[in-house]
């Protein structure tokens, strides 16, 4: 019972650490940013990474473990959507991730153009975070069993 408290706890503060740290990168993003400017977004898009394992490992873990059994999440369509639907936050991610560490070296002050790909896929990963839960709040309630 408290195991299940402490990782439902996690998976939960996982998820508002992830979500904040997209909604920083979305706040600091700007056509033109210096180098000084994208370690700042490469730091912030590493705790982003950080979150994303605790919120799939702790996810996994109430599947698999802890809480309700295995089979009642097993062929629920709206669990595999969420997980999918997280997959693709993560894939949308990794574009912004590698021009972060790319484009941090060098000159602090150096100026760097920003392609608009990189904010627009943040936007978009920021809008699937909002229909996560959604799916969530619905498979906890058993809708979308098999
Ligand atoms: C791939 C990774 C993930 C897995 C395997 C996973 C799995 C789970 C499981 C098994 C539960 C317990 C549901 C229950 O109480 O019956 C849960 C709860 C929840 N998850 Fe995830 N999850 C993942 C990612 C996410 C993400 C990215 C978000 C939000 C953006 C999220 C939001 C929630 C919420 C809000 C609940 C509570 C639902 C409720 O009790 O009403 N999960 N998750």
């Amino acid at each position: 019972m408290i195991t299940e408290v402490l990782v439902r706890y996690t998976h939960f503060i996982a998820i508002f650490v992830w979500v904040g740290a997209l909604t920083a990168e979305h706040l600091l993003l700007k056509p033109q940013l210096s180098r000084l400017e994208i370690k700042r977004l490469a730091r912030i898009d590493g705790i982003y990474g950080l979150a994303a394992i605790v919120v799939v490992a702790a996810g996994l873990t109430l599947w698999f473990w802890v809480g309700k059994p295995a089979e009642f999440y097993d062929k629920n369509w709206i669990l595999h959507t969420k997980v999918g639907l997280a997959v693709i936050v993560g894939l949308l991610s990794i574009y912004p991730t590698v021009f972060f560490i790319r484009n941090q070296k060098g000159p602090a002050e150096e100026i760097v153009e920003i392609p608009s790909n990189v904010k627009l896929l943040v936007r978009i990963e920021l809008a699937l975070m909002l229909v996560i839960p959604l799916l969530a709040t619905l498979m906890a309630k058993g809708i979308g069993n098999a």
